[in-house]
């Protein structure tokens, strides 16, 4: 096989975690691949937050992030700008992650350049295009585009030869998220959120997240309403919420969650940091998709702040509950947990379904075969 150029393009968060372990593999076969990482920067500071963390440096930054940016914005800032470097670069395969509008707008212009197209965690599915929003279309769009599906589960691969893409093109790898585990276990980086949840063992620690475009409003209001009761009810509960830099949630949040007792509202946190958090905390409340994979593989429970969950590995094995937003059913699913201890252990010690953070060598495997072929 000739030396073949892959360019790696995503730009929020979560596609950067999760496409870092991919991008340092990549990076080890030096011989065989060029890997070109280019970053939309839908996010900025919490992009950059990880790229810190895996020491990844990309090769092209379009910084197209604005506050209050609206769907349409995102697309098409990527759209004009990427086509100048797919045309300079000439990737051989253009590689993109799950559900961002950052993805589908690089897979557009990969197929508008009839570049091959790779997408890690494709399949995932709720069938509903309004839940999650505007992921679900995202990934629906993203994969009938797509060459080579890597999916993480077969639950994934089962979506995807029910909507009957050819199973030659579906690899099962499991999901680079542990693969970022494996990476981040390494680190001990020191962090106030830690020592804040080390100087009081005696509480019980909720872990909360919450960004969801279609929890903006009144879900999210009552959600952090339901928070305020719980801690005014269970006083060796605290939260602690990395809030997300959106206005919209960072406005909400200030406003209900505010200056609350034993509620500790934190910038985000650096990946490798938030990780020791999530293995600390008794349970993890969030509408987060990342956080649904993340939680099982470090023994922690999750209630799920959506009413349906593109993940529903986590809910077989038993690790999930996809709990909703209406206040009295968030309030009765925390209290549930607090205090009934079988439940509590059987939920923490439901096997991880995500794989054994080998899915970037798979992965990559796969791109040779397929330039092999
Ligand atoms: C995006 C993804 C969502 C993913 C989430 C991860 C889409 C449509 N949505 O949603 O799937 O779950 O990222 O977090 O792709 N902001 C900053 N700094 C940052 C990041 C965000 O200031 O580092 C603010 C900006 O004002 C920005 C706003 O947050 O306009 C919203 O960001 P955006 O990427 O549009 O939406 P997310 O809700 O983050
Ligand atoms: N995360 C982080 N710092 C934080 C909160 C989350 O590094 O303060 C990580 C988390 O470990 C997970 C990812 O961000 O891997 C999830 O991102 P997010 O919830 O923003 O997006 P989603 O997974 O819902 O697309």
């Amino acid at each position: 096989m000739d030396k073949k150029k892959i360019a790696i393009v995503f730009g929020t968060r979560p596609e950067a975690i999760k496409m870092a372990p991919v991008i340092l593999e990549l990076n080890k076969q030096s011989k065989e691949y060029t890997t070109l990482v280019i970053v939309s920067a839908q996010h900025r500071e919490m992009l950059d937050q990880v790229l810190d963390v895996f020491s990844i440096r990309p090769d092209f930054d379009m910084d197209i992030m604005k506050k209050n940016q609206t769907l349409s914005d995102i697309t098409s800032d990527i759209l004009k700008g990427i086509e100048s470097i797919f045309l300079d670069e000439k990737p051989d395969m253009v590689l993109v992650h799950g559900d961002t509008t950052t993805s589908f707008a690089a897979a557009l212009a990969a197929y508008y350049h009839q570049i091959p197209i790779g997408h890690v965690e494709a399949g995932l599915r709720t069938y509903d295009k309004y839940f999650p929003f505007p992921e679900e279309a995202n990934r629906q769009l993203i994969d009938t585009l797509t060459d080579l599906f890597f999916v993480p589960t077969e639950m994934t691969k089962a979506n995807l030869l029910n909507e009957g893409k050819d199973e030659h093109k579906i690899s099962v790898t499991g999901n680079t998220v542990i693969d970022a585990i494996h990476y981040t276990k390494e680190s001990n980086t020191r962090h106030s959120s830690l020592d804040l949840m080390n100087d009081s063992p005696d509480q019980k620690w909720i872990l909360l997240t919450m960004h969801r475009r279609e929890n903006h409003g009144q879900p999210m209001q009552h959600v952090f309403e339901a928070i305020n009761a719980i801690t005014e009810k269970h006083k060796n509960v605290s939260v602690l919420m990395p809030v997300h830099l959106s206005p919209i949630v960072q406005a909400m949040a200030n406003e209900l969650l505010g200056d609350r007792d034993r509620i500790h509202l934190v910038e985000p946190l650096e990946v490798d940091v938030f990780h020791q958090v999530i293995s600390k905390a008794y349970m993890v409340l969030t509408d987060s998709g990342g956080l649904q994979e993340e939680a099982p593989a470090l023994d922690v429970p999750v209630l799920v702040l959506r009413d349906k969950t593109e993940r529903p590995e986590g809910l077989e094995a038993g690790t999930l509950k996809v709990i909703g937003t209406e206040k009295d059913n968030v309030i009765y699913a925390v209290n549930e947990l607090l205090v009934d201890t079988e439940l509590y252990l059987k939920m923490s010690k439901a096997v991880n379904p995500y794989g054994d953070g080998l899915a970037s060598s798979r992965i990559i495997k796969e791109i040779t075969k397929y330039f092999e072929e």
